[in-house]
């Protein structure tokens, strides 16, 4: 209930818990805050302050323990925790700014679409108005500029330069806009050779500048688990799988689906699509939900306009809007990708609360 309080109440900043609620609730309280948002302060009345009580309470990260009836050392804790506070969100400076949601758009096969969907994806958001970066993580093969008809005079080889200071302003500055829509790009290097040279911590250090500034980071992926990918998933708020109506893309998929199990990476921050889902082969879409033991959260028909539209630099979203490929691309991104204001999903929309993908990497 308290928990329940705190997590709906962002303002709220100190805490403090009377003298009849149990000692174990009360740490264990202070231990989820602790994590989730480490500048509230929790104070914790008492009516016998002894030594077991303390050093369970502290070492839970309750920052005081105050006897119940000594209202002078009540304000004198919460005065000195109000300061640590202040300087804990001082330190973080625009902690609050944090929201933006990364979406990461991946399989382990190559040609299933994962550049078509994250384009049009991000297309769509970004010229329904929705502040939005594509971030072309196929270092050495990206394809997204091509596909948006851009002309990058930078990419994300340029942030190497800027590791460990960059900032709102060096973000921008590997940006190219995508005029038609108005969505952000950080294309892949000109070289490939460059993909070795880019520090994985450069993607992750990019990525949280970026969801400061952005509603939705939309980040497309090479074919294989690269360090890069990694890290991309270890922060996404959703993982977006694909898989088409063949034996190894559907293998494929569950290899992924295992190795991100194994990785700790919670199953529901999963979106399946499968792509092309009407092709006739054999493969039905019910084969595919039995082989991978989860649903399908949006089927992406077959057409000949995409690559129709790809050829014309033009996502399918804007070139054939009302093409059933279009359909289920909008679907995906305003039924699956988009944040839910209101009801069960304040624990994404909430960036204290936000999970790492991967639990307990960092
Ligand atoms: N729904 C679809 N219908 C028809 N062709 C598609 C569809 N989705 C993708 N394609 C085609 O499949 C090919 C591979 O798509 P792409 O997005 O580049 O895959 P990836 O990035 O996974 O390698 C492209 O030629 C694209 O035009
Ligand atoms: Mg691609």
């Amino acid at each position: 209930m308290v928990a329940r309080v705190l997590h709906d109440n962002l303002g709220v900043q100190q805490v403090v818990i009377g003298p009849d609620v149990a000692l174990e609730q009360a740490c264990e309280l202070a231990e989820a805050a602790r994590l989730d948002r480490p500048e509230l302060g929790v104070i914790l009345l008492r009516p016998r302050v002894d030594v077991t009580t303390l050093s369970s309470a502290l070492r839970s990260g309750v920052r005081e323990v105050v006897p119940s009836d000594d209202h002078t050392a009540l304000g004198e804790a919460l005065r000195r925790s109000r300061d640590l506070t202040s300087r804990l969100l001082g330190h973080a400076g625009g902690a609050a700014k944090d929201t933006g949601r990364i979406i990461t758009v991946f399989s382990a096969k190559g040609g299933v679409g994962k550049t078509t969907l994250s384009t049009n994806v991000a297309v769509h958001l970004a010229s329904t108005g929705s502040k939005t970066l594509l971030v072309d993580l196929d270092l050495a093969f990206g394809d997204v500029a091509i596909s948006l008809q851009l002309l990058p005079s930078s990419s994300i080889f340029d942030a190497v330069a800027m590791s460990g200071h960059l900032d709102e302003q060096g973000l921008a500055q590997l940006v190219t806009v995508h005029e038609p829509s108005g969505l952000d790009v950080i294309c892949a290097p000109n070289d490939p050779g460059d993909a070795d040279r880019i520090p994985v911590n450069v993607v992750n250090e990019l990525l949280k500048i970026a969801r400061q500034n952005y509603e939705y980071i939309i980040v497309d992926t090479p074919p294989s688990f690269t360090e890069h990918v990694l890290a991309a998933c270890d922060i996404s708020t959703s993982l977006v799988l694909i898989a088409t109506l063949d034996i190894p893309a559907v293998k494929n998929l569950r290899v992924a689906m295992d190795t991100l199990d194994m990785l700790g990476s919670p199953k529901d921050a999963r979106v399946i699509v499968l792509n092309k889902a009407d092709t006739k082969v054999g493969l039905r879409p019910e084969d595919v939900v039995t082989a991978i033991k989860t649903p399908i959260a949006v089927n992406i028909p077959n057409s000949l306009a995409v690559p129709a539209s790809i050829n014309r630099g033009v996502p399918i979203v804007l070139d054939d809007p009302k093409n059933a490929v279009s359909t289920s691309i909008r679907l995906l991104a305003d039924t699956h990708l988009r944040e839910v204001v209101i009801g069960a999903a304040e624990a994404e929309a909430d960036p204290s609360t936000r999970r790492s993908l991967f639990r307990g990497r960092r």
